[in-house]
């Protein structure tokens, strides 16, 4: 009957779905409100209260965005880069523990990945949605780490400015005019602060990648997730800020990362212009 109910409302993979629903439902009458909620078009993700992301399970409270199955591919490119920094081959680990930054943390899901694929990591995040601080909070507890509210860089500690070895931002990316086009699923139960990214959805891109040089540390990457078609601007916008850029990118998940390396021993280009980067409060996008 539950399996019926979910095709009707248009769950494709309803047999998988129900037997999720049933095993979190702890009476009939909580599967009932579950099914009620599911029907009614809410993502699976905020009706079960998780979602599966790189093997764990992460929080995700309605309200929250949820962790994507394609940024599965940004945390592999950010723990590579994070284990080859640590043992540069022939040689001894550099740094005892990577210091990581996750801007737009959302759930935290890509910081605590992170934390569970690399082990020991000073691990900061942040987001300016207060649901999405609580649900992060809740996700990075058990790796130690620490989510603050507010604007990009703007609540991070300053004692981190210079030091951070991998910065990731999952932000939002979506251009304004193709909101929507977005699965109701998003359109409607995300929040559009959590995937407005302006004109051509590199608003936020832009703030983050201008600003990345003043936190990274010589030899720190930027990792960035835009679409396949931003690649180019987002490159650019790497180039301009003075990290290097690159692009990785996975046909089978979709995704599309750029990374940007800020160069070793190389002192940071403009930093009045970076400081002034980091001042602008810009839109809440
Ligand atoms: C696309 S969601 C990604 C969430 C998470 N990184 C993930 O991959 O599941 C973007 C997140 O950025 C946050 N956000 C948007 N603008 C922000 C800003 N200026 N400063 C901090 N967080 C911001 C939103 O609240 C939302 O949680």
């Amino acid at each position: 009957m539950v399996v019926t109910r979910l095709r009707a409302a248009g769950c494709v993979f309803a047999e998988d779905e129900a037997r999720l629903l049933f095993s979190a439902a702890r009476t009939p009458g909580d599967l009932a409100a579950m099914v009620d909620r599911r029907a009614a078009g809410q993502p699976l993700e905020h009706v079960l209260g998780w979602a599966e992301f790189c093997g764990l399970r992460i929080a995700v409270d309605p309200g929250v965005f949820v962790p994507r199955r394609r940024t599965e591919f940004l945390v592999r490119q950010a723990a590579s880069i994070a284990r080859q920094a640590a043992a540069p081959v022939g040689q001894a680990p550099a740094r005892p523990r990577a210091c990581v930054v996750d801007l737009c943390c959302g759930s935290g899901a890509i910081g605590a990945a992170l934390a569970a694929v690399l082990g020991r990591v000073d691990l900061h995040a942040v987001d300016i949605d207060p649901a999405a601080v609580r649900c992060a909070r809740r996700n990075v507890a058990a790796s130690g780490g620490r989510v603050y509210e507010g604007d990009l860089y703007r609540p991070l500690p300053a004692a981190l400015r210079g030091h951070v070895d991998i910065l990731v931002a999952n932000a939002p990316y979506v251009p304004a005019e193709a909101i929507g086009l977005l699965p109701p699923e998003s359109r409607i139960h995300e929040p559009r602060a959590a995937v407005d990214g302006g004109a051509d959805g590199l608003d936020v891109l832009r703030r983050v990648t201008a600003a990345a040089p003043l936190w990274l540390a010589p030899g720190g990457h930027l990792l960035v997730e835009t679409g396949e078609r931003q690649a180019p601007q987002a490159v650019e916008a790497v180039a301009c800020s003075g990290l290097l850029p690159q692009v990785a990118s996975s046909s089978d998940l979709n995704a599309t990362v750029v990374i940007g390396t800020r160069p070793a021993g190389v002192g940071l280009r403009s930093p009045a212009r970076q400081e002034g980067v980091l001042g602008t409060s810009g839109r809440r996008s």
